[in-house]
């Protein structure tokens, strides 16, 4: 079985699944490398209108970096470790293509920073949350020290990443580190039809509003002004025509990414 399922749902709806359970789909090289190549073949893919991660087994979303990988590296290759990481989450996060975390169990380290590299959180009521580096020796590698921040305030970032404690799904629903919290049994059901929903809009608006929203960190008059920019780019698309000619024609649209 392929380290990273790629099976595509009705609705335009893809579900990719890291399998390495017996290791609780712990992150070595080799699953880095199927999933870019799978998110390579998602961007590329015109029947995927949004995506569904997940990790195989009853336990764990992903249960961080392999740490067997960790104790022969030298700094240099740390630095290029988390480069490749950071990489491979950055390519979720500017899919252009709505990501939806499915969170099954431990989302630890790595795979706390996978889920945060999504674009919206649904977790089991089973899910626990952490960055459990510092007590490794080690600080989060793959952009938890940027996006965790950045979902939850800084505040609640450095209790997680220094005191290296788990949260619950429920504290972490109270928080803001997830959208959504589901039973374990309802999880993908309930992921996979937010991720329709989503699919069911516009791609062209789908892949702006991303952009617009990612990019907010920035001076609120930069932010503005390319918010304007894109509403532009938008508005000049033809699933704008689609979409608003439909609304008005009382029906519902059909959208192409145009
Ligand atoms: N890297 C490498 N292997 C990992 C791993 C990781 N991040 N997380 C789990 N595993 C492996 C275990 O070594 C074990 O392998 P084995 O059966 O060959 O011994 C297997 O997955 C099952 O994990 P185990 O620890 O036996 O399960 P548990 O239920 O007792 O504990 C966790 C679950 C998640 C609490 C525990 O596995 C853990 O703390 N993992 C590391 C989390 C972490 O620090 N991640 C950040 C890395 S930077």
């Amino acid at each position: 079985m392929s380290l990273v399922s790629y099976d595509l749902h009705d609705g335009g709806v893809l579900l990719l699944t890291v399998n390495r359970a017996d290791k609780l789909n712990a992150l070595n090289a080799e699953v880095f490398a199927a999933l870019d190549e799978a998110l390579a073949r998602a961007a590329a893919d015109d029947f995927v209108r949004a995506v569904v991660v997940t990790g195989a087994g009853p336990k764990a979303f992903v249960a961080g970096a392999d740490i067997a990988e960790f104790p022969s590296l030298s700094s240099a290759q740390g630095t290029d470790l988390s480069r490749r990481g950071q990489q491979v989450f950055d390519r979720i996060e500017r899919l252009g293509k709505p990501v939806v975390a499915a969170v099954n169990g431990f989302a630890l380290g790595g795979g706390c920073e996978l889920a945060l590299a999504c674009h919206v959180r649904v977790a089991s009521e089973t899910a626990r949350f952490g960055l459990p580096e510092v007590g490794l020796g080690l600080i989060p590698g793959y952009g938890g020290t940027q996006r965790l921040p950045r979902v939850v305030g800084r505040g609640r970032a450095l209790e997680m990443i220094l005191s290296a404690e788990m949260v619950s799904a429920q504290r972490a629903y109270e928080i803001g580190l997830v959208n959504r919290v589901a039973t374990p049994e309802a999880l993908l059901a309930d992921a996979t039809a937010l991720a329709r929903t989503m699919a069911a809009k516009s791609p062209t608006a789908l892949r702006l509003a991303i952009h617009a929203v990612l990019d907010s960190d920035a001076p609120l008059e930069d932010g503005l002004a390319r918010e304007a920019n894109l509403f532009g780019e938008a508005m000049g698309s033809a699933d704008a025509k689609e979409g608003t000619t439909a609304f008005l024609e009382k029906r519902a649209p059909a959208f192409t990414g145009q």
